[in-house]
Order: structure tokens, then sequence, then C-alpha cells
């Protein structure tokens, strides 16, 4: 493996993101067409990838026009060999952006094992074997970054929410861990973690609204934080206000969590959602079987 110095190591961190070819999955909608739009306007060569090619093509055309270079790669993350075939089609990468996720937001006792599947696979196996089949590139170049986009339910407990908030946290300590393995090799990974984001993506979709205490993000702060971790960053928390003392209190008196995230509201709203996503999803039989035919 290729040591580089400290110097040359930071200044690879102020990145020039022009020019830089950059995979983001879960470009089709939400909070990937935010993180798209303003790579382009940094003048990256973006590679954007979904299952949706229909509104791939759309989000394509929109960064066509801010004057990116942009290709786009139909792909299921859940599929090993689309993951493979991303990554063939994908090429020598600079920047890797992992994005695409799925919340399946209801009580973990309503949750079917194809929930728990499509979230462990998507939100963590996925991620975790594309940097497996990026990185050795990177390394061997020496320079690469990878953004996780995280949640804020990796850093806390997320009642109403569990095995989403399973998947946060084990991507925080993946990307926390090689971080440390891959110093000096200058190679970077950082994750960002949004709290509730207002307009686009799988909170707004629901419709209901944060709880007072904590407010909602835009969902070009997410973009914003994007770009940081690019540019060095280890983690940037996309919340409303400064929250690292409250995870710091909840890490010290971990009893107290319950008390603490229904005093702030969260766990009266996180209940709500649940109820409205239970209601609204089709029979367990028929996901079981739409999971059945994509698997082949
Ligand atoms: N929105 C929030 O409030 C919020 C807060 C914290 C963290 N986050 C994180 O932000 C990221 C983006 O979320 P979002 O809010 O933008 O969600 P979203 O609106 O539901 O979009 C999810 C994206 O992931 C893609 N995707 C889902 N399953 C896939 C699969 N099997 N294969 C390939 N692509 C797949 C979807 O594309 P196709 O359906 O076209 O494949 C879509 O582009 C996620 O990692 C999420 O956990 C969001």
């Amino acid at each position: 493996m290729r040591r580089r110095g400290l110097c040359e190591t930071i200044r690879g961190m102020v990145r020039d993101i022009r020019g830089k070819r950059t995979l983001i999955t879960g470009a089709s909608r939400g909070l990937g067409v935010y993180i798209a739009k303003a790579l382009a306007a940094q003048g990256a060569h973006l590679v954007l990838s979904a299952r949706e090619t229909s509104k791939l093509a759309e989000v394509a055309r929109a960064c066509e026009e801010a004057g990116a270079k942009v290709q786009t790669i139909a792909a299921d993350l859940s599929r090993a060999d689309d993951r493979a075939r991303l990554i063939d089609e994908a090429g020598e990468l600079d920047i890797l952006v992992n994005n695409a996720g799925v919340e399946i937001a209801v009580a973990f006792t309503d949750q079917s094992p194809a929930d728990i599947e499509a979230q462990l696979t998507t939100n963590l196996a996925a991620p975790l074997d594309l940097m497996a089949r990026v990185i050795p590139g990177m390394v061997s170049r020496g320079r690469g970054v990878i953004v996780n986009v995280s949640s804020m339910s990796g850093k806390s407990v997320t009642p109403y929410n569990a095995v989403y908030t399973a998947t946060k946290h084990g991507i925080n300590g993946f990307t926390g861990s090689v971080a440390i393995e891959l110093e000096g090799t200058g190679v970077h990974l950082g994750t960002v973690c949004p709290s509730f984001v207002a307009e686009a993506g799988m909170w707004a979709d629901h419709g209901v609204k944060a709880p007072r205490a904590m407010r909602e993000v835009r969902p070009e702060r997410v973009a914003k934080a994007v770009l940081k971790v690019i540019r060095g960053s280890s983690e940037v928390l996309v919340t409303p206000g400064p929250v690292r003392p409250l995870l710091a209190l909840a890490a010290l008196i971990p009893s107290a969590t319950g008390r603490f995230l229904k005093l702030l509201g969260v766990t009266p709203v996180l209940a709500e959602r649940a109820k409205r996503s239970a209601a609204m999803r089709e029979p367990a039989t028929e996901r079981e079987d739409e999971a059945d035919r994509r698997a082949g």
C-alpha cells in the first residue's frame, strides 16, 4: 500500500471536484437529486445510478444543462450481480457517494423478514460491497473519497425505525473504522448524518412534520454536507442546531434516552409515522412476491 506524507494527505483533502469521476447511488429522486445537482455545479463528471431509469434520465438532463458530463447506469443494489456490473461500467472512480437507502419505518413487530433483508442489504451490505470494489483501486492511485450518506439514526436510537437504525449505526461504525485503516493512503472516507429533511426524500414523503423542538432541515444542506466530506470532513451532522452535547448526554445516561426522546417529542412523531406507514403498505404477501420476483 502506498503511504503518503501528512502534508500531501491534507493537500489532497482540499479537493478540486472539477472533472472528478463521481458515482452517486440513489440519484433518481429525493436527496440524491440535490447531491447530483450540487456536484454538477462544481464540475464533477457524474455517474448516476438507481433502478428507475426514466427518473434517472430526468436528473441526468438537469445536470447536463448545468454543464456536467453525465453517465447513467441502472442497477438494483440489492443484487450482487448488479453491484458488480455497476462498478465495472462506472470505471475508475475518484469519488463514490453511497446515498441509496430504504427505510421501512414501522414497529419492529410489523417488519417482515423481507423488510429486514431489504434494509440490511440496500443500506449496509450494498455500500460495503461497493466500497470493497472501489477502495483497492483508489489506494493504488493514491487518491479517492467515499461519502456515506448515513443518518442521525446512526448516532442515536430511533424507535419505530429499528432496522433502519441498525443499518445506519453499521455504516457509521464501518466508515470510521476503515477511515483509520486508510490514513496516509490519500483515500478519505466520511459520513453525512441528516436529521429530518423537509421537501424531498423519505421523511418528507410520509407527510408527518418533525417535532417542534427538532425542526426540519433543507435538502440543500445535505448536498453541502456531501461537499464538506469530499473536502476533508469526517462526519457532518445535518441538524437544525448543535446536537453533539445531547448525544453525549444520551451516551452517558443510556437509561434516560427513552424519556429524553419522549420529552423532545420525537417518539410520538415516529409512532404516528409508523402507524401511517403500516396503514399505507400493501399486504406482506404482495411485498414478498415482489422481493421474490426481483431475486429472480
Ligand atoms: N430524507 C431524509 O429525511 C433522510 C434523513 C436521514 C438520512 N437519509 C438518507 O439519505 C439517503 C437518501 O434518502 P432519500 O430521503 O433521498 O430517500 P428516497 O427519496 O426514498 O430515495 C432513495 C433513493 O435510493 C434508491 N434506491 C432505493 N433502493 C434501491 C435499490 N435496491 N437499488 C438501487 N437504488 C435504490 C432510489 O432509487 P430507485 O427507487 O429508482 O432505485 C432513490 O433514488 C438514504 O441513505 C437515507 O437513509 C434521508
